[in-house]
């Protein structure tokens, strides 16, 4: 084993959830829903790899460029010595254009919550970097937890790219911000977010013309064939992800093409025909709007990056 690398720790909450109940009570409901976080099992991981290399989804190279453009200022805000956090790694490109700026980083410590993936990816990340201790925690970053303190002095920077935060509805997004402050305990948070632009461009990030994003909202049907012997039929449900422009939001849904029944855990589920699933929401911000709710949530929103089209923007928040 790699010196550097700590082995994968799975962080238990007292809150732990699982998906079979998760999707159990969400089906129940009468606006059905599934929550997005199960999209990530190793096989969502990578597709969702594929959608940021998608012509349409502008996000993942807009906001790579600017920590590519940025990656000194940001690095030299971070300090030296610091240990990098990362909510809900995912490939771990993002974080190396900050590794590699970085003035003597101390530890990383990603953060996410598909084990297998995580595992896969941290054992190159490690190879790449000796000198970095590497903590990779398994777990729901969306739960309260606490991460354990490395022996010695480090300032913490927490890393949130890809504007996750947009997935989580205004109020939740706070209360997640709030938890992020305090895990950071007096370290800055840096944070990608998507921003408010013509709804035509959005559309089309998460409508792209090869289908990769269909096939990665019916990857949960598929999963829960899989983990939970449940019986959809995945052609019988249509990917549908509008753009909400009164509240600045994607919404995306799969919608039951017949009426059907599906078999889960011994439970029976009727679908009409045209019936939603909704299945993850997409928030979209403009500067200032997202600059109001980090103060909010008790941080004070310092530097900001953008590209000229104002597709997308990283924040550098310190905590207060
Ligand atoms: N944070 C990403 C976003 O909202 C997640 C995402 C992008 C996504 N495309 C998706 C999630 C498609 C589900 C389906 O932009």
């Amino acid at each position: 084993m790699d010196t550097n690398l700590a082995r994968a720790q799975t962080i238990a909450s007292a809150e732990q959830d699982n998906f079979a109940s998760s999707l159990l009570s969400g089906l129940r409901k009468t606006s059905k829903e599934i929550a997005c976080k199960y999209f990530y099992d190793q096989a969502g991981s990578e597709l969702f790899d594929a959608i940021c290399n998608l012509p349409e989804y502008y996000q993942t190279r807009t906001e790579m460029a600017l920590l590519n453009r940025h990656a000194e200022e940001i690095t030299a805000l971070m300090g030296e010595s610091v240990e990098i956090v990362e909510f809900g790694a995912g490939s771990l490109r993002k974080v190396r254009i900050l590794l590699d700026a970085a003035r003597n980083p101390k530890a990383y410590t990603p953060l996410d919550i598909s084990g297998d993936y995580l595992c896969h990816v941290v054992r190159s990340l490690a190879a790449d970097y000796p000198a970095l201790t590497l903590r990779p925690l398994v777990g729901d970053f969306t739960l309260p937890l606490e991460i354990p303190h490395l022996p010695g002095p480090a300032r913490r920077a927490g890393f949130f790219p890809g504007s996750t935060i947009g997935n989580f509805k205004p109020d939740a997004a706070m209360a997640l911000l709030r938890r992020m402050r305090s895990t950071l305990n007096g370290g800055g948070l840096l944070i990608g977010v998507d921003l408010v632009k013509d709804p035509v461009r959005l559309h089309a990030a998460y409508n792209d013309a090869a289908g990769v994003t269909a096939l990665f909202n019916k990857n949960l049907l598929i999963r829960a064939n899989r983990e939970l012997d449940a019986d959809f039929d995945p052609d019988g449900f249509a990917h549908y992800a509008p753009y909400n422009a009164a509240a600045h939001r994607i919404e995306m849904y799969l919608v039951s093409l017949k009426r059907q029944s599906v078999n889960l855990c011994g439970q029976h589920f009727e679908f009409a025909q045209g019936e939603p699933v909704h299945t993850e929401d997409s928030h979209k911000y403009t500067i200032e709007s997202f600059r109001e709710m980090a103060a909010r949530a008790g941080f004070n929103p310092r530097a900001v990056w953008t590209d000229q089209d104002r597709l997308f923007s990283i924040h550098w928040l310190e905590s207060r």
